[in-house]
């Protein structure tokens, strides 16, 4: 969580870091900062809130530093205020720090440097950092940081600058991603790649332990024992115009609109050649879905798909339940790691554990280069281009395409199926053309607390991300269930003023969706229906019905999914809240 950008060159400094911090905002927009070298002296501002929070606070300075560090905060250790934001300095004010992750062995640390007459002035565990840079520094920012990595236990990456040696910035990967950008004249790093997009498509993905000594004229990679590294610079194949909102007033909608693209690139990027997977599914004893939020929505989902053409069992499992759990995994299982961002440290962690048992580690990301992507024994991708909006919505999509992709893979007729794949993006972009009744239907629910979803088979992981949507950028509660499973409980909770939206396209249990959707409406409960065109059993039935073009049951949840991320959105954007970056979230959550 949190973004970190620094920039050392011979432009402005203080330029980049506000563009690229604009463009990390959503790892956490609590509060924002800067540290610059400004004429031999360190120039720090942060404010509480977002960038133009900080902006507004810079506005007119005439800073003409050349090297400086950036920071947007989500907080995990210490509440949110301006002391608590980074970067934080020395007691000298001659180094700074901007960091990211946890520092788990922090309160031991302030301990040893409160006896050494240091004085802490935030809660945060980075302040740490930088007074151990300080203590160790003699003459050399790099040999500093080394020496203070030997202190350090957690996961984390940082940057740090010192007014002692301008131009120059070290930083840190261990746990929590950090880029570096490559220029001419000029280098930079950066929590995420979309950050360096305006500057450079030039970089290096840094691996866990590894340090940089950044200058305008040089970049230099090391272990943490000081040992130089050759390291490869990769090519971003991303433009700029990608990663901005071309014209929608969110990169929400935008990347909802977006999808018939998204699905149709990686659909494309399967459809003429197999999975270059040198194991069929079949070799395994299970396959073990492990994923957070939506990615495990989409888990969900692959489970009925490879169960049905693989013939093997599958377990999904939430990745932060996994990770304490005795799970008992060997050489016979597959593990498959979901995440869109490749960086969540729950499920990094919890398959790199799983991996060290035996097992066979398989990644689905959505950013080349990232830790899962290194760290897994193989990867697929999926081809959605970056995801600004922490709600996601094409990348789920587009995992359920691979997910099928790699269902079928070993089946017969592997190649219809694919064909018959590709006919989803046009189905999708058919829809959203005519999509304007749930924005409607969304504005004559915005006044509503709580919200059920209800769904079976391939539509419970639907009717589950769907609920999601609604929570984390409504603030509405919602919850999804196993339509089957509400009478057990949940149907309680029925009431008028509660809808339950009803996911229901016609596949082999629309008979039983029917009865249940039947049980809420006995219980005076208000039915959006979400079903295919023209089925007229659901239009009788449910109070307002989504219609969506009729598909085979297989693909039914790249089709329901949609209208549930347009409803979410539409409430949200009526509520006038913040769809893009909602309260208390942020894109990657990087920490546990
Ligand atoms: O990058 P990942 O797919 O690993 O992220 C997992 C979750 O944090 C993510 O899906 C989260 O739930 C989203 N905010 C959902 O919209």
């Amino acid at each position: 969580m949190c973004g970190i950008v620094g920039y050392t060159g011979s432009s402005p400094a203080l330029l980049v870091l506000l563009q690229g911090l604009e463009r990390l905002e959503y790892r956490g927009y609590d509060s924002a900062g800067v540290a610059l070298v400004e004429k031999g002296e360190l120039y720090v501002d942060k404010k509480v809130g977002k960038i133009r929070e900080l902006v507004r606070s810079l506005w007119g300075k005439d800073l003409k530093a050349t090297a400086g560090i950036g920071h947007t905060r989500w907080a995990t250790h210490g509440e949110v205020c301006e002391l608590n934001a980074h970067p934080h300095t020395d007691g000298s004010s001659e180094f700074a720090v901007v960091h990211n992750g946890i520092v788990e062995n922090y309160r031991e640390l302030k301990e040893e440097l409160e006896k050494l007459g240091i004085a802490y002035r935030s809660q945060t565990d980075t302040e740490a950092i930088v007074h151990l840079v300080a203590l160790n520094y003699e003459g050399d920012l790099l040999k500093a940081v080394l020496k203070t990595l030997e202190k350090l236990t957690g996961a984390y990456a940082f940057a740090v600058i010192s007014a002692k040696e301008p131009g120059r910035i070290v930083a840190v990967r261990y746990g929590s991603p950090l880029v570096v950008g490559i220029g001419k004249g000029e280098n930079f790093i950066a929590s995420d790649i979309p950050a360096l997009l305006p500057f450079t498509r030039d970089v290096i993905p840094l691996k866990d332990g590894e340090v940089v000594d950044l200058r305008p004229d040089g970049v230099f990679i090391y272990d943490f024992k000081g040992n130089l590294l050759t390291k490869d610079v990769m090519h971003v194949p991303w433009d700029i115009i990608s990663a901005e909102k071309g014209g929608f007033k969110h990169f929400m909608l935008k990347e909802i609109f977006e999808q018939p693209r998204t699905l149709s690139d990686t659909i494309r990027g399967y459809i003429s050649r197999d999975l270059s997977l040198p194991f069929s599914l079949k070799d395994f004893r299970r396959v073990l879905v492990v994923a957070c939020g939506t990615s495990y929505h989409a888990g969900l989902v692959g489970k009925y798909w490879i169960e049905k053409y693989a013939g093997v069992p599958v377990e999904v499992a939430y990745a932060s339940e996994v990770r304490y759990s005795d799970m008992q995994v060997g050489e016979e299982d597959l593990v498959l790691a979901i995440s869109q961002s490749g960086e969540t440290a729950d499920t990094r962690f919890s398959v790199l554990a799983l991996k060290e048992k035996g097992s066979t580690l398989l990644s689905l990301v959505n950013v080349m280069g990232s830790a899962l992507d290194r760290e897994s024994d193989y990867t697929l991708y999926t081809h959605a281009g970056p995801e600004i909006g922490v709600a996601a919505t094409k990348t789920f999509t587009a995992q359920l395409a691979v997910l099928y992709a790699l269902a079928v893979n070993h089946t017969e007729d592997r190649q219809v199926k694919m064909e018959n794949l590709l006919r989803v993006p046009h189905l999708v972009e058919e829809y959203l053309s005519n999509s304007e009744a749930v924005r409607e239907l969304a504005i004559r629910y915005a006044d509503r607390r709580d919200f059920l979803y209800i769904g079976r088979y391939l539509s419970y992981p639907v009717a589950l991300e769907g609920a999601l949507k609604l929570k984390e950028i409504s603030y509405i509660h919602a919850e999804g269930y196993p339509a089957g499973e509400m009478k057990h409980g949940p149907i309680a909770l029925i009431e008028e003023k509660t809808p339950t939206i009803a996911i229901a396209p016609k596949d082999r249990v629309y008979e039983k969706m029917l009865s249940n959707i039947e049980e809420v409406l006995a219980r005076k409960g208000k039915v959006i229906g979400v079903g295919f065109e023209g089925d007229e059993n659901l239009k009788k039935l449910c109070t307002n019905l989504i219609e969506i073009p009729p598909i085979e049951e297989d693909l039914t949840p790249f089709l329901t999914t949609i209208p549930l991320q347009l409803f979410a959105y539409y409430i949200a954007d009526y509520l006038g809240l913040d769809v893009d970056q909602p309260r208390n979230l942020a894109k990657t959550v990087t920490v546990e």
